[in-house]
C-alpha cells in the first residue's frame, strides 16, 4: 500500500464527531484502505478514542445508522456536550445528530416559562433537555418508540439533574390516542421522514392555542424551496393552524431538504 496523505479528509465523504467517537464515511474508491485511514484519523485527532465506519444512512423505525468498529477503543457509548447539557449516547443503537444543535437551541429560546410541551419523537432526550435547561418551569412529556433510546433518555434526565420531563416509551399515535389529554402549548415533531403522518395527532394535543414545530424531508425542483414546501405542508393543515415561519435545516440530497415549520394553532 502507498503511504497515505496526512490530509485524511480527502478520503472521506463525511464525518460526525459525537463525544469521543468519530463516525466516518469513506469514499468507495478508498474503502480497501479503511483501517489505514482510520488509524491516520485517530492519530491526528487528540480527543477521539474510537472510530466507527458508517455503513448506511439512518434507517428503520428507530432511525439508526448501521456502523462497524474500525480503530481505538471498541465502545460505542460516549458523552456528548451541547448548550451546557450532556447526553449519554450509544451511537450504534439510537438516533443522534450533532447537526441539530442549532435547532434545539432555537426552539429552547422560543419556549416561555410554565409551558406544557410534548416531544412526540424524543430519542435520547436532547430537544427536551435543552428546553428544560432554558425553562425549568416547563412540564415536558417525551414519547419515544425505541426502548433503548427511551432508557438513555432517563439516564440523561438524571445526568442533567432534570426533574420536569416525563418519559413514555411507545408509539406516539397510540399514546396520544389512549394516554394523553389535549393540554399542551407546544408540540415538537422531530421525525422528518414521517412526521406529516402525525399532524392530526399533534393538532389534537394543543390546548386552545399553541405551536407545533414540524420537521419534514421535502423535495423542491426549483429555487423557490420554502414557498414550494410551505404549499405542500399547508395542504395538510386545517382552519385551526397556519405556517408562521419555515426554514431550511439542512440540504439532504439533490433537490431534497430538511425543513422546519413553526405552525401556530388557534382553536
Ligand atoms: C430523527 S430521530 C429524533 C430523535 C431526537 N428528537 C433527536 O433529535 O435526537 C426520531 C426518533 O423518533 C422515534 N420514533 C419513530 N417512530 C416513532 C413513533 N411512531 N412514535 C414515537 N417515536 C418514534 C425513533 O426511534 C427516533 O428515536
Amino acid at each position: 500500500m502507498e503511504l497515505l496523505d496526512k490530509n485524511y479528509k480527502k478520503y472521506l465523504s463525511g464525518m460526525d464527531i459525537i463525544g469521543e467517537i468519530a463516525i466516518i464515511k469513506i469514499k468507495s474508491e478508498f474503502l480497501s484502505e479503511k483501517m489505514e485511514i482510520s488509524d491516520l484519523i485517530i492519530n491526528s485527532l487528540k480527543n477521539i478514542r474510537s472510530i466507527y465506519l458508517q455503513e448506511s444512512g439512518v434507517k428503520g423505525e428507530f432511525r439508526v445508522k448501521s456502523m462497524s468498529y474500525l480503530s481505538g477503543i471498541e465502545d460505542p457509548v460516549t458523552i456528548y456536550k451541547e448548550s451546557g447539557c450532556q447526553f449519554l449516547i450509544d451511537v450504534s443503537k439510537v438516533y443522534f445528530s450533532p447537526r441539530l444543535s442549532n435547532e434545539r437551541l432555537r426552539i429552547a429560546q422560543l419556549v416561555q416559562p410554565d409551558e406544557k410541551i410534548l416531544n412526540m419523537f424524543a430519542g435520547i432526550g436532547p430537544f427536551s433537555i435543552v428546553i428544560s435547561k432554558f425553562q425549568p418551569s416547563c412540564k415536558i412529556t417525551d414519547i419515544e418508540i425505541n426502548p433503548i433510546a427511551s432508557e438513555y433518555a432517563l439516564d440523561n434526565y438524571l445526568l442533567n439533574k432534570i426533574n420536569n420531563i416525563t418519559s413514555i416509551c411507545g408509539d406516539a399515535h397510540e399514546i396520544i390516542q389512549n394516554q394523553l389529554s389535549p393540554d399542551f402549548s407546544r408540540v415538537i415533531m422531530p421525525l422528518p421522514e414521517k412526521s406529516t403522518e402525525f399532524i392530526d395527532d399533534a393538532l389534537t394535543m394543543i390546548h386552545k392555542r399553541g405551536w407545533i414545530h414540524l420537521y419534514a424531508h421535502l423535495n423542491s425542483s426549483d429555487d423557490n424551496i420554502l414557498m414550494n414546501c410551505n404549499n405542500i405542508i399547508s395542504k395538510e393543515l386545517d382552519e385551526r393552524s397556519r405556517i408562521a415561519s419555515s426554514r431550511i435545516v439542512k440540504h439532504i440530497g439533490p433537490g431534497w431538504y430538511q425543513i422546519v415549520f413553526d405552525i401556530e394553532v388557534i382553536k
